[in-house]
């Protein structure tokens, strides 16, 4: 959510940073800019819309200088236009961030009362203008620096030029994540590892409330007392590629393709494949757990849903599953003894983050489920287990959700084998088809014309309904928010048993109704809301395998099948999320949509 990177050395850093941007775009889209210092001048290029209207503006009109920073916007405070676009500047400083500056509103009072003048509808320019105060009373860049950390609240990383100061990028985080790469003979700065990935992979991650002065040559970090402090260098190996298409048409198809591979990472991350046996890399103590909360934000939130089923049915440990911005202000009490997890593709999520010091402070053993590394939840949780997905960067999250889940259901057979619930050879059973899931993904991914001809029903729907029941519930409400995100179809997904109670008041012959049942215990009350639909009119599609069929067959009932393979239980639901992935990307093609930045949306979400 907002992308922020600079650049400082002794080349010209402008299309640099562009480029660099271009790996930052799935946090925002409405807008982009670059500052650079150039003769002793702030030198700005601001467009709205995608980066590459910023490209054609620089392409026409280049802009020198060996140090600058960019930003690739998604509005909060202000419409996006090309006033909003960052970086903001002064005649003595230019800014980009991301976060919000909550006091802004004050702030800017005082500033106009100074004689301030303001060019956007942002929080940010509080911070500029802030800065120019402070220098223009005479402060060091450092000292101005200190003085606007201290009069800003809310959530930020902040990037910021000071004409002048030809060799020095100030930088600051609280909240927002910022990580400072070192070159050779150059210094990075950016909101994540990917868009320093060409340039280095010797990292250093700034701590909550650290600020830093980045030179060409030196890197000082201080922390929130004003200490100097060392921040270890990490090496992260992610290659550059992950931010190509790789000959697809959208990073989401591509990321969707990408799930056998993702999936048997993930798997043979946490289990030795020639024994058949777990090998986490935590050991937790699910015996002295006595109640295990899960709690995340959209997609990541639903493998909360299915997990809640695994943990309470294999492990017999009692669940509780919360949205983290409701989990965050709903004063829920812990149990001692309790555990909470929490999922997250990015490791940043604002609200999942301070829901997780939450549970800290309320003495939990606190989990992270995270897809990026050294990312905030990774480092603050007491054990952190990494989904193998590589970075995603289609808005809608895909090759991250089945990498939770197989994550989840690893962790679920290793309760369940320390709490004794499953004999071990059941637990091998287990093992073995979580071992085989990428070879079952590989054959459903090769059904995309039964998707394809789906697609083209759902395509002049206004509204859609997605139906399962038990740990397909939970998928059913994954399919329809990924309908909702990249389609713009109004989808709902529902407990199927739970239709009778209103939404099938909406069923009409317009209105298409996706039913998931595999055959489990389940299916036989899933095919009779099947029934319900037909009854009513709606278009019924169900994703059944060949039992379900033989039984809807035996019953004529007049539904359009989707045979799907046979599944164990426990990778039912996550071989019935490829098909809703897929179904939602063909029909968003028919639509015309932007599939891989739909509107209003952004990747990693550190507002509240
Ligand atoms: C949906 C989607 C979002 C994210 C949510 C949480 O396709 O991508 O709903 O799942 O914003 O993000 P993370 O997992 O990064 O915390």
């Amino acid at each position: 959510m907002c992308g922020i990177v600079g650049i400082v050395g002794h080349q010209p850093v402008a299309q640099r940073l562009i480029d660099g941007l271009k790996r930052l775009e799935y946090r925002g889209y409405d807008s982009a800019g670059i500052a650079t210092l150039c003769q002793g001048d702030i030198a700005i290029r601001r467009a709205k819309g995608k980066l590459q209207a910023l490209q054609n503006l620089y392409d026409q009109d280049p802009i020198e200088g060996v140090i600058g920073i960019g930003h690739t916007r998604w509005a909060t405070h202000g419409v996006p236009s090309e006033a909003n676009a960052h970086p903001h500047i002064s005649d003595r400083v230019a800014v980009v961030h991301n976060g919000i500056i909550e006091n802004y509103a004050g702030l800017k009072e005082m500033l106009l009362n100074k004689g301030h003048q303001f060019a956007s509808q942002t929080d940010t320019e509080a911070v500029v203008h802030l800065m120019t105060d402070y220098l223009s009373q005479g402060n060091s860049p450092i000292e101005a620096l200190r003085r606007t950390l201290a009069d800003i609240e809310g959530a930020f990383a902040l990037v910021i030029l000071v004409k002048g100061v030809e060799d020095t990028l100030l930088v600051a985080r609280r909240g927002s994540p910022l990580v400072i790469g070192e070159g050779d003979g150059e210094s990075y700065v950016g909101s994540d590892a990917l868009v320093l990935a060409p340039w280095t992979q010797r990292l250093r991650y700034l701590e909550e409330g650290d600020y830093a002065i980045v030179s060409a040559q030196s890197i000082q970090i201080f922390n929130a007392q004003d200490q100097h402090v060392d921040r270890p260098v990490k090496t992260i190996n992610i290659s550059a590629d992950a931010a190509t298409k790789g000959g697809y048409d959208h990073f989401m198809l591509k990321e969707i393709f990408e799930q056998p591979t993702t999936v048997k990472d993930t798997v043979e991350s946490l289990i030795d494949s020639s024994a058949e046996t777990l090998n986490l890399p935590v050991d937790i103590d699910w015996n002295n757990i006595s109640k295990l909360t899960m709690i995340a934000c959209g997609t990541s939130y639903f493998s909360t849903a299915v997990a809640k089923y695994w943990f309470e049915m294999i492990a017999r440990i009692p669940v509780e599953i919360d949205i983290a911005s409701e989990f965050r202000y709903r004063e829920s009490p812990l149990p001692k003894g309790g555990a909470a997890l929490f999922i997250s593709q990015s490791g940043e999520t604002i609200d999942t983050l301070e829901a997780m010091k939450q549970a800290k402070a309320d003495h939990q053993t606190t989990i992270a489920i995270v897809n990026v590394a050294e990312s905030s939840m990774d480092r603050l949780a007491d054990f952190s287990v990494h989904t193998k997905a590589g970075p995603e960067i289609g808005v809608a999250s895909t090759k991250a959700f089945t990498a939770q889940l197989a994550v989840l259901a690893c962790l679920c057979l290793d309760a369940a084998q320390k709490r004794g619930t499953l004999t071990s050879s059941q637990v091998q059973d287990h093992i073995q088809h979580l071992l085989n899931l990428p070879n079952e993904i590989y054959g459903i991914l090769q059904k995309e014309a039964d998707y394809q001809q789906v697609a083209h029903r759902m395509q002049p729907a206004r509204d859609a309904l997605y139906l399962g029941r038990g740990t397909n519930f939970p998928i059913a409400m994954e399919g329809a928010l990924k309908l909702k995100e990249i389609s713009y179809i109004h989808a709902e997904g529902y407990a199927a048993g739970e239709m009778k109670h209103g939404p099938i008041a909406l069923i009409d012959d317009l209105m298409p109704v996706i039913v998931l049942a595999p055959h489990d215990k389940w299916m036989v009350k899933t095919l009779s809301n099947l029934q319900e639909v037909i009854a009513r009119g709606g278009i019924a599609i169900c994703f059944t395998d060949r039992l379900g069929r033989q039984h809807i067959e035996q019953d004529k009932i007049p539904a359009q099948i989707v045979e799907m393979p046979l599944s164990h239980p426990l990778t039912a639901p996550i071989l019935y999320a490829l098909p809703m992935q897929l179904l939602s990307y063909y029909t968003a093609l028919l639509k015309g949509t932007d599939v891989d930045q739909p509107r209003n949306l952004a990747k990693s979400v550190t507002v509240e």
